[in-house]
C-alpha cells in the first residue's frame, strides 16, 4: 500500500493537514459489513490522509453501532461532495444510478459490488474512459487477491485461451467439509456460524455469486457481451458424501469450479461442481481458499491464489483502489479495459460446457460395472477408468461433447438410476 497519499492535482481536496499534505474526502454509498470495514481501515491507516465524508443507508433511525462516519439517506451529499466514492451497496439499482452520477461529475469510484459489474461493466467501463475518471473494482472478484487490475490493464495477460478459478470461498468451504464426511445441510450451518455463509445462501450455493465474477474476468478478456444468466451453471447443492467419496476412488476430489475456454475451436463455460484430479493444483486448496488459473495456448498457466473475501481483505482492497483512483493521471486509461472488445470474442458461444472427460457416478439402479462401461460406449462414451463400492459405480470417462454426456445421463435417469455428471478439469500444466 502507498505510504503517503498525493492527491491528483487534476482533482478537488478537501483541505490541508497542518504539514501541508492535502486530505481526500470519501463519500461511501452504504455502510453495512463492508462499509463499515472501509470506515475502520481509513482510521487505521491515518497516514494515507482519507477523511470518510458520510456513508449512505436505507435507514438513519435504525439503531446500530457507531460507525465512525456521518449517516446520511441522500446520495448527493456523499457523492457531489467527494474526491472519491466507495460504491458498498450491492445489488443493481440503485447502485448503477449513483455510480453514473459520480461518474458523469468526474468523481473517481471504486466499488466492490460483483452484481452491478457483472451486469453492467462494459457501460460503466465505457463511461469511466469518456469521462476519463477512475472506475476501479478489484474487490469484486477475489476481493484478497489483487490481480483484476492488471487483467483491466494488459492486453497480453487479457488475451488468455482459458480461465478457471475457484471464486466462492463459501461453496469451496461446504465442499471442503463434505469431504471430510459432512452432510450439506450440516456444512452450511457451520458455514454460517463462521461467518463465511450469509443467512442467504442462495447466490453461493446456486452459483450465481462464482458466475458473476466469472462474467465480469471473461469482460475484461475481451468477451464484452457474455450476460451471466448465459454461463452454463449448476449448484452444489445436489452434491453428496458419496460424489466426495466416488471421486476419491477414482483419483481427485470435487470443487466448485468456474471455468471458460475461449479458444474458437472448443469454446464453452462451467460453473459448478468438477472433479479435480489429485494431480491438479485446485486439490492441494481447500477450506475458504479462492484461486485462479490462466492459460495461454500451450503456454505455462498463472495462477493467483488467497483469501477471497471477508470484511479485512475486502477493505484493505478497497482502501488500495481508493489510492490508485486518487492519484491516477490523466494519460492512464481509466478503466476502458486493454483489450475489451476483440471482435473474435464477441460470438463465442459459452451455454453450454466444453468438450471435456466427464465424471459419472450412478446409483439407485443395480448395473454391473462392466454393464455401466458398455452401456456408456454405446452411446459414445468411453469409460477409462470405473469402480463400485457404496457410492454406486463411477467412472471417469474420454474426452466427449456435452451433448454426448448430458443424452447419456438423461438415458440413465430415463431407466432409473441417479446420475451425477460432471466435468474433470484437465491436470494443470
Ligand atoms: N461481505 C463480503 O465479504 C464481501 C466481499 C467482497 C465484496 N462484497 C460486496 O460488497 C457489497 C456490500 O456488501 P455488504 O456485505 O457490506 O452488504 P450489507 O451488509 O448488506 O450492506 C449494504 C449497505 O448498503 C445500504 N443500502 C442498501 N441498499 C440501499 C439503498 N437502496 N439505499 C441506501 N442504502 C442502501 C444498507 O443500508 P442499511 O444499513 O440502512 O440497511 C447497508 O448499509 C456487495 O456488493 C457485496 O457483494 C462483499
Amino acid at each position: 500500500m502507498s505510504a503517503i497519499l498525493e492527491v491528483s492535482p487534476s482533482l478537488s481536496v478537501a483541505g490541508r493537514t497542518a504539514s501541508g499534505v492535502r486530505r481526500a474526502r470519501v463519500g461511501l454509498l452504504g455502510c453495512g459489513t463492508i462499509g463499515r470495514a472501509v470506515v475502520a481501515a481509513i482510521t487505521e491507516h491515518p497516514h494515507l490522509n482519507l477523511d470518510c465524508i458520510g456513508a449512505l443507508v436505507r435507514d438513519t433511525n435504525r439503531v446500530r453501532a457507531d460507525v465512525g462516519a456521518p449517516l446520511c439517506t441522500d446520495p448527493a451529499r456523499v457523492i457531489d461532495e467527494a474526491d472519491v466514492v466507495v460504491e458498498v451497496l450491492g445489488g443493481v439499482e440503485p447502485a448503477r444510478t449513483l455510480v453514473i452520477r459520480a461518474l458523469e461529475r468526474g468523481v473517481p469510484v471504486v466499488t466492490a459490488n460483483k452484481t452491478l459489474i457483472a451486469a453492467h461493466g462494459p457501460e460503466l467501463r465505457e463511461l469511466a474512459h469518456r469521462t476519463r475518471t477512475p472506475l476501479l473494482f478489484e474487490a469484486a472478484v477475489v476481493a484478497g487477491v489483487p490481480f483484476v487490475g492488471a487483467f483491466a490493464r494488459r492486453p497480453v495477460l487479457s488475451g488468455v485461451s482459458a480461465l478457471t478459478g475457484i471464486l466462492n470461498g463459501t461453496s469451496h468451504f461446504i465442499t471442503t467439509g463434505i469431504e471430510r464426511g459432512a452432510d450439506f445441510a450440516d456444512v452450511l450451518r457451520s458455514a454460517q456460524a463462521n461467518g463465511y455463509a450469509e443467512p442467504d445462501s442462495s447466490a453461493d450455493v446456486s452459483g450465481r455469486d462464482a458466475a458473476e465474477k466469472l462474467t465480469i474476468l471473461l469482460h475484461l478478456c475481451g468477451a464484452s457481451s457474455v450476460r451471466v444468466e448465459q454461463l452454463c451453471r449448476r449448484g452444489i447443492d445436489t452434491l453428496s458424501a458419496n460424489d466426495l467419496t466416488a471421486a476419491r476412488a477414482l483419483g481427485g476430489t470435487i470443487k466448485p469450479i468456474a471455468h471458460a475456454s475461449l479458444d474458437a475451436g472448443r469454446p464453452g463455460s462451467w460453473v459448478g461442481p468438477a472433479f479435480v484430479p489429485s494431480t491438479h493444483i485446485f486439490a492441494q486448496f481447500h477450506g475458504v481458499t479462492n484461486a485462479l488459473h490462466l492459460q495461454w495456448g500451450t503456454d505455462a498457466p498463472v495462477l493467483f491464489a488467497g483469501p477471497g473475501a471477508g470484511p479485512a481483505v475486502t477493505s484493505a482492497t478497497i482502501l488500495d483502489d481508493i489510492v490508485e483512483a486518487l492519484t491516477a493521471k490523466e494519460t492512464d486509461t481509466f478503466s476502458i479495459g486493454a483489450d475489451s472488445r476483440r471482435a473474435d470474442r464477441q460470438t463465442l458461444d459459452l451455454s453450454s460446457a466444453p468438450a471435456s472427460q466427464w465424471f459419472i457416478r450412478l446409483s439407485g439402479a443395480t448395473f454391473a460395472p462392466d454393464q455401466v462401461a458398455e452401456f456408456l460406449a454405446s452411446r459414445g462414451l468411453t469409460a477409462l477408468h470405473v469402480e463400485s463400492n457404496g457410492f454406486g459405480i463411477a467412472a471417469i470417462t474420454a474426452t466427449a461433447s456435452w451433448r454426448v454426456a448430458t443424452e447419456t445421463a438423461e438415458a440413465l435417469t430415463s431407466i432409473g438410476a441417479t446420475v451425477t455428471l460432471l466435468p474433470v478439469l484437465e491436470a494443470s500444466r
